[in-house]
């Protein structure tokens, strides 16, 4: 029987490598991971897959157009899952470049890449094939009132991360709506979990508080997000491009709003719980308010009624039986997180945080 094979950008990531798992576990597929392994991409996030017959990695930029020609010539998928993306809002604020190339350029190339492979399927092919952009809530921008967003809030990004992610959103959509090819995206809220490259809150807080470090915490610490399980979103993601209408966006959220500071007071007493600080005093002292980020967007939250309307599809993992798991991974892990704080991301971190390096 021919395999069905589906190519998973950017799984090397942390969102990625958390699709990849599931869908080698849960589907039948042949999965063709490409990925440029930029400073946030990790194979040791899929070592487990190494040997699997039905895993394939591809060490390739999505601005390759040429490579990735040779790709869907070679493997004729069924469908593109569409993750690769500079990720971090800080660092879109201090170099937007990449971002541009990568999240916009890059998204721009694949569309083309898959357009010309897609238009010369047979009709029955042509019909089934799927290209899913995944994406984010911070498209739309930051909410002062209790209202959430829904799939029909307007486009609002603030930072040049969100506004990259709103760029590459209207081209997926255009792609649709002009040659017809069968989009689907889907925004999401802030994922947590395991392997997720310590720049972004959660993570960042457990290995600081770990090292003895401080916990920057932005501002008052008061800004709102929407925090959802990474092994959720990899759920919703699948349901998503196995059965959603091509031409329809998704909105998957946590419904589970909490203030940084509620975040980080969470991580420190799991802390606190599973691995005391040696003089057995909490690692709440470690908090430390600095500057606030610039243009730092106020509140996140979505309205996910849709998703769960038309697909069935409701987180399984709480806020605080996930982040228990979480902490619990990260004390589990520390080779693959040695591993990660090397190289380029401590060059980064030393030029553009001093602070924050471990000792
Ligand atoms: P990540 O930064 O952990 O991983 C991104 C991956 O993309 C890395 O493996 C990297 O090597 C790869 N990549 C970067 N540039 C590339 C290029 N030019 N060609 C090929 N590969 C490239 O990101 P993540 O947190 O896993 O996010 C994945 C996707 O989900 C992104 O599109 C992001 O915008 C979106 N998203 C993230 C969140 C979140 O909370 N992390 C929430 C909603 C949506
Ligand atoms: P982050 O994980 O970078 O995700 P995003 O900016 O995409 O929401 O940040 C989550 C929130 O935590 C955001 O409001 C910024 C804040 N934050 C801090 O207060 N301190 C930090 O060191 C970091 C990385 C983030």
């Amino acid at each position: 029987m021919n395999l069905c094979t589906v190519f998973v950008t950017g799984g090397a990531g942390f969102i990625g490598s958390a699709l990849i798992r599931l869908l080698i576990a849960e589907s039948d597929w042949r999965i063709v991971n490409i990925d440029k392994l930029t400073y946030a991409g990790n194979l040791e996030s899929l070592a487990m897959l190494s040997d699997n017959p039905r895993y394939v990695f591809s060490h390739t930029d999505i601005c390759d157009r040429a490579m990735l020609d040779r790709l869907f010539i070679e493997w004729q998928p069924a469908g593109v899952i569409h993750l690769a993306a500079e990720s971090h809002v800080d660092r879109s604020i201090l170099g937007p470049a990449d971002f541009i190339q990568t999240n916009i350029v890059g998204t721009y190339t694949l569309l083309e890449a898959t357009r010309a492979y897609w238009s010369a399927l047979p009709e029955k092919d042509k019909t089934s094939f799927r290209f899913h952009h995944v994406s984010t809530d911070e498209v739309y921008g930051s909410l002062c009132t209790q209202e959430l967003f829904t799939e029909i809030t307007p486009y609002r990004p603030n930072s040049p991360y969100s506004a990259s992610k709103a760029s590459s959103d209207h081209l997926a959509r255009a792609w649709q709506h002009t040659y017809g090819l069968p989009v689907l995206i889907t925004n999401c809220s802030n994922n947590y979990g395991p392997y997720q490259f310590p720049e972004k809150l959660v993570p960042l807080m457990i290995l600081n508080a770990l090292q003895g470090k401080v916990l920057p915490i932005y501002g008052k610490g008061d800004n709102v997000r929407d925090w959802l399980n990474v092994d959720d979103h990899a759920r919703a993601l699948h349901l998503v491009f196995s059965k959603g209408v091509p031409g329809e966006t998704y909105n998957i959220g946590g419904n589970s709003e909490k203030t940084n500071l509620e975040v980080v007071d969470t991580l420190c007493n799991l802390l606190d719980e599973m691995q005391a600080r040696p003089d057995g005093r909490s690692y709440r002292e470690q908090k430390t308010f600095v500057a606030d980020r610039p243009g730092h967007d106020r509140r996140y939250a979505i309205d996910a009624t849709k998703i769960e309307r038309d697909l069935g599809w409701k987180p399984q993992e709480s806020f605080t039986s996930g982040m228990r798991k979480t902490v619990a991974w990260y004390l589990a892990n520390a080779d693959w997180i040695e591993h990660v704080v090397s190289g380029e991301y401590r060059h980064w971190l030393k030029q553009n945080y001093s602070n924050r390096i471990a000792a």
